[in-house]
């Protein structure tokens, strides 16, 4: 099994789907470090308790240097021997220096399907917008925000009295199914071609 870390910043159900999955002996990773930026985000106590290895490093603590933030990341990630990191509900901007440290084996869950709605508040603009297909992409991290090679996507309906909280929980849903799907893709591949082998998911 690969070695897998898991960085988070809040309630960690994307993650609970991911070590959920990892328990299958037959599934590729297992989750080797579950870390957060947020000392007292529920996902870490939820990953405690599954008896999993887990880190806090409060991004507070390093004022605006992100850089020796991200170099504490590294080195936590490193020191747990993590091959590939999958970010949960990470909620913060990466520099270059993780993402070019972790080019190729850092994933990240989107909520909407991308290229569209990049950013924060998807589901209300996806709303606003009209689509009346929405859902969620896995994909590797690069420099760019929500822009790297898309692993899987999952598509929900956009329903006509959804409010946006009603369409968030349809996505994180498919969001549970994907992500264990998508990583269990991604590593089972070879990774020159793992961006190319996109799934699409219809819920
Ligand atoms: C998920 O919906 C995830 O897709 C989203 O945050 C939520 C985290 O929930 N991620 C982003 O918006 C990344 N910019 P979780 O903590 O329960 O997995």
């Amino acid at each position: 099994k690969t070695p897998v870390a898991i960085l988070l910043s809040g309630r960690g159900s994307n993650a609970t789907a991911l070590i959920d999955a990892a328990r299958d002996p037959a599934f590729p990773a297992r989750i080797c470090l579950v870390l957060s930026n947020k000392p007292d985000a529920p996902g870490l106590e939820m990953a405690r308790q599954a008896g999993l290895p887990t880190r806090a490093i409060d991004h507070r603590l390093f004022g605006k240097d992100r850089a020796a933030h991200e170099h504490a990341i590294h080195a936590a990630l490193e020191e747990a021997g993590a091959k590939a990191v999958c970010l949960a509900g990470y909620m913060r901007l990466l520099t270059p220096y993780l993402t070019n440290a972790w080019a190729g084996r850092m994933l990240n869950i989107h909520p909407s399907i991308l290229p569209s709605f990049p950013g924060l508040h998807t589901h209300e603009r996806a709303l606003e917008a009209g689509v009346r297909l929405h859902g969620c992409t896995v994909h590797l991290v690069t420099e760019g925000m929500d822009e790297g090679p898309i692993l899987g996507q999952a598509a929900v309906p956009v329903l006509p009295d959804d409010t946006a909280d009603m369409l968030a929980a349809r996505v994180l849903r498919q969001e549970h199914a994907l992500y264990p799907l998508a990583l269990r893709h991604f590593l089972t591949q070879n990774p020159a071609t793992a961006a190319n082998s996109a799934a699409l998911v219809v819920a």
